[in-house]
């Protein structure tokens, strides 16, 4: 069961979730209109794996009798100066993310919610990945700098991204 503080919480993080889905779904709109389609497609990726994240949430919240809260979502960032801006501002928003799982984490354990705290795990764990996958492509663009050839090799690079749909149950 949850308490009312925990509960709102973690109907926050799932509006989260679905907000990045929404926001990587932007970006992904702004790699095709800069003929960018490989880098396109990894945010296309990325957005799908948000929405799994947001329905991990929304199972959560059901199968542990507590009410599901689906919130307003404030338009995303569509344009951005370039390729680096938009990767390091991802990068930005990943990082309130984790901060907000770790949060999360903390009022679990208050709670001592010991089910809340299982839950959770996956998704500090996960934070590490993403924030390292963000953080690798903006070390990339960075290194390519001007460099229209590096650009082009890095979009066929980051074509090749599948989604993969979670196991059942996972
Ligand atoms: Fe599900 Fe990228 O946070």
């Amino acid at each position: 069961m949850f308490s009312k503080q925990l509960l709102d919480a973690m109907n926050e993080q799932m509006k989260n979730e679905f907000l990045s889905a929404y926001l990587y779904l932007a970006m992904a709109g702004y790699f095709e209109a800069e003929d960018l389609p490989g880098i396109a497609n990894w945010m296309r990726v990325q957005a799908l794996e948000e929405l799994t994240h947001g329905e991990k949430f929304f199972h959560f919240i059901c199968d542990a009798n507590g009410r599901t809260d689906l919130r307003a979502i404030d338009a995303p960032q569509n344009d951005y100066d370039s390729p680096l801006d938009c990767f390091v501002y991802s990068l930005k928003h990943e990082n309130f993310v984790t901060d907000s799982i770790n949060k999360l984490m903390d009022l679990a354990r208050q709670d001592n919610n010991h089910a809340a705290q299982i839950f959770l795990q996956w998704f500090v764990t996960e934070q590490v990945e993403e924030e390292a996958s963000f953080g690798l492509i903006v070390k990339k663009l960075q290194r390519i700098g001007d460099d229209g050839n590096g650009l082009l090799r890095l979009d066929e690079e980051l074509a090749l991204r599948t989604f993969v749909p979670p196991a059942a149950g996972a």
